[in-house]
């Protein structure tokens, strides 16, 4: 099977650890293990930790804590998977076949959407609207999904525009998809990164055919873990298990014994109430900059994530913008391309102050060489890929 490139991984990949400063990444600034431990105890823990092979769909411990979090959820609802990747790629791996439609939302974290055509899916978008402060397009959902629809795949809150669905829209994409029979996949990785403090409601318990995937690297700061879970009907969770025996087996015990401590509720509440002080400390300095800007950019305010998706109205694609912040000022940004929409730039603000300050004064430098441009980054929903199919 053949794949498309996920550029924005690639791209990740290839730099985050590789330049000076990295606006690229879209979680708050990770904790350390010792902030996770927090004492000798737990540390003289781990370390008596044997390096056998853990659990392969998790420990029952890990299992329990992160069904309770899902009403009417038990372990049996839960596979431990390694990171929300593994979570997103082990449900399209087992549901999609040649000639599927599936139906994304976009923009979106594009993992959903290549492992699709690479499975042979008809890919069929319905689109948040800029114009509308990124509300998905519920005409263009009803008019995409059919009975031929295996799948409907959510990001919410959304990467990259930061948006949190409306109960309203939840509802109608619940019975959008119940309609047609379809499942219904919600990608929930940045729940629990609100600005505002109010957790978005899951998409668990709201229709029989959901699953949903989340997990430790955006809300909790701790994407070193790898550590992620799907939670689904119980059936469908013991056949991803056996597709897991073919990708990872099972997580590495030390993670599985330091995502039980960031899960004990106490602790949970600890972390949660850390990244929001981030976002909290850090989104309003993000607006002054873009203030100081002028008409130069556009933001529509981000609800969760330490991301915010401006469109920008200089004179010069994305990539090309992304990679002359590269070459010559060592810094990372996202440019919109990797979400099929030039004209836009990610920018992660869960960075500390200064380490931000300093990346966008970087940006600047980059961009006080490029022009305005009428038309470039102007109005209208900016997709390169009106239309896509497999
Ligand atoms: C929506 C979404 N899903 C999944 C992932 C991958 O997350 P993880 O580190 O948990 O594998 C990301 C990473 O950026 C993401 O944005």
């Amino acid at each position: 099977m053949k794949i498309e490139v996920f550029e924005m991984e690639r791209w990740q990949s290839q730099w985050e650890n590789v330049v000076e400063y990295n606006l690229a990444e879209s979680g708050v600034d990770p904790l350390t293990v010792e902030e996770l431990l927090g004492g000798p105890e737990a540390v003289q823990e781990l370390g008596r930790r044997q390096m056998l092979y853990n659990q392969g769909n998790g420990t029952l411990e890990l299992r329990n804590l992160i069904s309770h979090f899902y009403p009417g959820a038990t372990r049996e609802n839960v596979l431990v998977t390694h990171g929300t990747c593994e979570a997103n790629y082990l449900a399209i791996w087992r549901l999609v076949e040649p000639g599927d439609d599936v139906v994304v939302m976009l923009p979106n974290y594009m993992q959903i959407p290549g492992l699709a055509r690479g499975f042979g899916a008809r890919v069929m978008p319905f689109r948040l609207r800029e114009d509308r402060s990124w509300a998905p397009d519920l005409d263009e959902l009803n008019r995409a999904v059919t009975p031929r629809t295996k799948l409907i795949a959510v990001c919410n809150p959304n990467n990259p525009t930061g948006s949190v669905l409306s109960e309203a829209a939840m509802d109608e994409i619940v019975s959008v998809a119940r309609r047609a029979g379809s499942w219904l996949l919600a990608d929930e990785v940045y729940q629990g990164a609100e600005r505002s403090g109010q957790t978005t409601p899951s998409f668990w318990g709201r229709y029989e055919k959901v699953i949903v995937n989340n997990g430790l690297s955006k809300a909790y700061g701790l994407p070193g873990l790898r550590i992620g879970w799907t939670v689904a009907p119980a059936e469908l969770i013991f056949e991803l298990w056996s597709y897991k025996d073919y990708t990872t087996i099972a997580s590495s015990v030390l993670s599985d014994l330091l995502a039980r401590r960031a899960l004990d509720p106490a602790m949970r509440e600890r972390i949660f109430a850390r990244t929001r002080s981030i976002l909290q400390r850090n989104y309003p300095l993000l607006e002054e900059w873009i203030n100081g800007h002028g008409a130069d950019f556009s933001l529509v305010p981000p609800a969760a994530g330490a991301i915010a998706y401006l469109r920008y109205r200089h004179s010069i694609n994305s990539s090309q913008l992304m990679e002359r912040c590269i070459r010559e000022q060592s810094l990372l940004v996202v440019p919109g391309d990797h979400f099929g929409m030039d004209g836009f730039i990610r920018l992660n603000y869960g960075v500390p102050p200064d380490h931000m300050h300093a990346g966008l004064d970087r940006l600047d430098r980059v961009l006080s060489t490029v022009g305005e441009q009428k038309g470039v980054g102007g109005q209208g929903p900016g997709f390169r890929h009106q239309a896509q199919t497999g």
